[in-house]
């Protein structure tokens, strides 16, 4: 909510307060005054931005506001004095910030990602669009495909589904193969251009934005993802993806990614974003070597991250050379999820457009990802998996693992 006075400052705070709430933003005429003259609040108003812009006590003021807001809520001051010992004052009695009048464009924004930043940081509770998710912390799941082929999209797509459907909550699925990717063509969903502009300047990204490009495929699940021509290069500035990623969570809580692996560097970017991560690799020797060399760079870039390895299931495992055990032992952890082969529920999926547990939900292949999915959400991001104990390896003693970064 916000109350402004100054009539210049008040379509920019429109604007912005819009986009920061996907245009459930109330904004009213008129300054603290207006503001303390509001008998009940909202007991979950997470944001108030103020104009103190006339007030004959501004201090005294900003103290009587702040104890009647509910105590998690957000405060932003703005005003015409452009005065250093005001701004203190004003957080001296609670304000999260304070601007001064005029403000360039994405300041309010900036101030109040500031100020969630700050409260997240001492344990708060960070704002959210829902409601029901106030007290929740974003999450993005990385899934990769130690190769090609291994059934890593169908896994990301069934994890998201299903992850949806036991939350109740919308969960947002991005294709970040802007060329080759897949998932949009899985779920018979349109490949959106605005993908890649918006991978250059995440600071783009508004609630309009997530509204045209976040297509709906079932009651809590979006998509995103791009066809851009195969002639065309993109190369991710850095800190695109966790730019890009931290204004999608302003939407949605849950993002799970298909991560590229054509591109070393967005796949870098990716992974140094997410608070967990699923490596899918076939029982190949290729597949179990990329997989080690994934689990390196995981460790050495997001060791914050939550770890799980899978066995993908699309080659049927007995009739592949390398077992289950053989890539616990190289790995040295556990095999959290063994997808089993099931081409009947993978053709009706593909067939009918939709995610595999909608299409099939008896198919064993979302048997095998449910211990996963509930433990998604129990689990505090903590750190990968216990290694499993390293026994003597045989044929794949041959892959050496990179000297650990110091
Ligand atoms: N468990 C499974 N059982 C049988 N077939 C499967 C299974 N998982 C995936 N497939 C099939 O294998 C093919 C590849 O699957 P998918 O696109 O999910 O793999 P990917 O790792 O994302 O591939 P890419 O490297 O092209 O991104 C698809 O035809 C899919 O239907
Ligand atoms: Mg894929």
């Amino acid at each position: 909510m916000a109350f402004i006075a100054d009539p210049n400052a008040l379509p920019r705070v429109s604007a912005e307060l819009f986009g920061l709430t996907m245009g459930k933003g109330i904004i009213r005429e008129g300054n603290v005054d207006a503001a303390l003259a509001v008998g009940e609040w909202p007991r979950d108003l997470d944001l108030l931005i103020v104009d103190v812009t006339g007030a004959a006590d501004p201090v005294a003021d900003a103290a009587a506001l702040k104890t009647a807001l509910p105590g998690g809520c957000l405060v932003v001051g703005v005003g015409s004095i452009n005065d250093v010992a005001l701004y203190r004052e004003l957080l001296a009695v609670g304000f999260n910030d304070y601007l001064a009048l005029p403000f360039a464009e994405g300041a309010v924004t900036r101030a109040i990602e500031r100020a969630i930043d700050a409260r997240e940081r001492i344990g708060g509770a960070p704002a959210s669009a829902h409601p029901a998710q106030r007290d929740a912390k974003p999450r993005t799941l990385s899934v990769i495909g130690a190769r090609g082929g291994v059934g890593a999209t169908t896994t990301a797509i069934s994890i998201a589904s299903m992850l949806g459907t036991r939350l109740g909550e919308e969960i947002l699925l991005i294709d970040f193969d802007l060329h080759y990717g897949s998932m949009m063509l899985a779920l018979d969903l349109e490949a959106i251009d605005a993908l890649r502009e918006a991978l250059d300047q995440p600071d783009r990204i508004d609630a309009l934005f997530i509204q045209q490009v976040a297509q709906k495929k079932s009651e809590y699940l979006y998509a995103m993802g791009a066809e851009e021509p195969p002639t065309s290069s993109f190369q991710a500035r850095p800190h695109a993806a966790h730019d890009f990623l931290r204004s999608v969570h302003r939407r949605f809580r849950w993002v799970v990614v298909d991560v590229p692996r054509g591109d070393p560097a967005l796949q870098r970017q990716l992974i140094e974003a997410s608070t967990d991560i699923l490596i899918v690799t076939d029982l190949s020797l290729p597949g179990v070597r990329d997989a080690m060399r994934l689990q390196q760079v995981i460790h050495d870039v997001a060791p914050q991250a939550s770890l799980f390895v899978a066995t993908g299931g699309a080659i049927d495992a007995r009739r592949s050379a390398v077992k289950v055990a053989d890539v616990e032992r190289t790995l040295k952890r556990k095999v959290d999820v063994k997808l089993p082969t099931d081409p009947t529920s993978t053709l009706t999926a593909v067939n009918f457009g939709k995610p595999l547990p909608e299409a099939t939900p008896n198919s064993p292949i979302v048997k095998a990802l449910r211990p996963l999915v509930a433990g998604l959400e129990s689990l505090s991001a903590s750190g990968p998996a216990a290694p499993t104990k390293a026994r003597a390896v045989s044929l794949f003693s041959r892959f050496k693992l990179p000297a650990k970064k110091k």
